[in-house]
């Protein structure tokens, strides 16, 4: 309707139509008013929200570009590991559990411990039963010798802030945490939902390797796993079989989220102090400062490998030998396969071949009874260059997992004698989990000796970065 300046109508010829043009307007301009408020307040948002990630990065590069683990200015007092200040905006109900709101841990002695399981890298783990319920869980007593300077260890408070946002059938669930009020410091435990094997254990005892249909409804279930990770932003950084559960029922679960971290992106500077060394990419053991989910997905090629050969593919003895034995695994780099490669830190203490000869497939002849299209994911996933790395989205997609044999159901797993029901399990021979702080360099005195003259990557402190290979 036309209105003139004064705002009353030209038309109106009655008192109701001019009061209710009046509204009209009113109400327009309140609309307006709504209007420039919400895009004030999208504003304000998101301000905020480039505040907290720059804060973070920040963070990140004080606390994990750091591999002395120097005490460093801006680090933060709080005890919050490799997070910021500002993470509080999205995340402020640290330790608050799935079941809802804020309150006090119970005590441990709530838990009847029925047996030890396995004393890991940071922490003790036993089987119990809860009193009240019955319900048998695992509690994982968490070691205080890493702690930071704050006295509660990083790699606990990492460990419950991942573990108390996952929620997905192939991730271990932390149930609750309790605390040992009569020690000082008070003790704290993860209660976790407890499943009967770990992966490791499997792989060590069986006299028969896992027939084809059952390697691929692991992998299924790992690769599940690993996609749910990757799709909320969280590393896991330390995949292993000995981190990789696996219940009476044919049920894989990842655990052990102490290395594990969220990451933005673009994605902080990170330490490359991570995963045990045996399923560390090559990224990470050249010193890769900037790094991604691709390195989980090297451990995961890693673990098929070990899946199939019930040992793990690169055993190395430290960073120059597990490079070594990687390189003798799945061949050596060129500028066309990796080109990126020549420029991380530690890749000019290598000398490699000036030719190489066409690149020879190095996977098929070492798992002969595997299929083609399962030897093409496993070489995809051992790609030295983690950019040819496929996601665990897209090893999802993969045909290894459309192809016959179909992935055996899970009910039909066969069962194992559970040692975690039992007495306390051996020591394994694998390297532990990376500390911090404790970075080996890659210097010029960790080759002396260790490569076997006439292999094609001796040491050359000479080597020109950038020379054409
Ligand atoms: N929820 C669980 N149920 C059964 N066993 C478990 C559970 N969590 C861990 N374990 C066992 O304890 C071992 C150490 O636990 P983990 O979480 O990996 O600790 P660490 O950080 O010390 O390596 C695992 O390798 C596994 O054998
Ligand atoms: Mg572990």
């Amino acid at each position: 309707m036309a209105t003139n300046r004064g705002g009353t109508s030209r038309w109106a010829d009655a008192e109701e139509d001019a009061a209710h043009e009046a509204r009209l307007k009113q109400q327009k301009e309140e609309k307006k008013r709504q209007k420039a408020e919400k895009a004030r307040r999208l504003e304000e948002e998101r301000k905020a929200a480039e505040l907290a990630r720059q804060q973070q990065q920040a963070q990140a590069e004080a606390e994990e570009g750091n591999d002395d683990d120097r005490p460093n200015k801006r680090r933060r007092v709080t005890p919050e590991g490799g997070e910021s200040a500002a993470d509080g905006l999205a995340e402020r109900q640290l330790l608050k559990l799935r079941s809802g709101g804020w309150r006090p841990c119970r005590p441990v002695g709530d838990y009847e411990k029925l047996n030890d399981i396995e004393e890991g890298t940071y922490g003790f783990v036993s089987r119990a039963r809860e009193a009240g319920s019955g319900r048998i869980v695992a509690l994982k007593k968490l070691k205080l010798d890493h702690a930071d300077r704050n006295g509660f260890p990083v790699t606990a408070l990492r460990e419950i802030k991942v573990l108390r946002n996952c929620d997905h059938r192939n991730v271990v669930e932390l149930l609750e945490i309790v605390s040992d009020q009569a020690c000082k410091p008070p003790t704290v435990y993860l209660v976790l939902e407890f499943l009967e094997h770990d992966l490791r254990g499997i792989l060590e005892d069986m006299t028969d390797a896992f027939l084809p249909s059952e390697v691929k409804q692991l992998m299924l279930q790992l690769t599940s796993g690993v996609s749910y990770l990757h799709e909320n932003y969280i590393l896991h950084r330390d995949l292993k079989t000995s981190n990789l559960l696996l219940s009476n029922k044919g049920q894989l679960k990842i655990a052990d989220f102490g290395m594990a971290r969220y990451v933005g992106d673009p994605s902080p500077k990170l330490t490359s102090l991570v995963v045990t060394l045996w399923y560390r990419a090559p990224e990470l053991l050249l010193g890769a400062k900037e790094y991604g989910s691709a390195i989980d997905m090297w451990s995961v090629g890693c673990i098929f490998a070990e899946i199939l050969d019930r040992t793990a593919i690169f055993k190395g003895k430290n960073e120059v030998d597990q490079i070594s034995k990687v390189l003798e695994g799945v061949g050596l780099p060129t500028d066309d396969s990796w080109p990126a490669f020549r420029r991380l830190p530690n890749a000019a203490a290598l000398k490699l071949p000036r030719r190489t000869g066409p690149a020879e497939d190095r996977i098929r002849p070492r798992f002969p009874d595997l299929t083609g299209a399962g030897c093409a994911l496993l070489r995809d996933l051992l790609s030295l260059n983690p950019d040819s790395r496929p996601s665990a989205r897209e090893a999802l997609a993969h045909p290894y997992f459309a192809e016959k044999p179909r992935p055996k159901a899970e009910g039909l797993f066969p069962t194992f004698p559970s040692k975690a029901n039992q007495e306390k399990r051996p020591r394994r021979e694998e390297p532990n989990a990376p500390v911090r702080g404790e970075a080996v360099g890659f210097g010029e005195g960790d080759f002396a000796g260790l490569i076997p003259a006439g292999t094609y990557y001796t040491m050359n402190p000479t080597i020109q970065v950038g020379e054409a290979l």
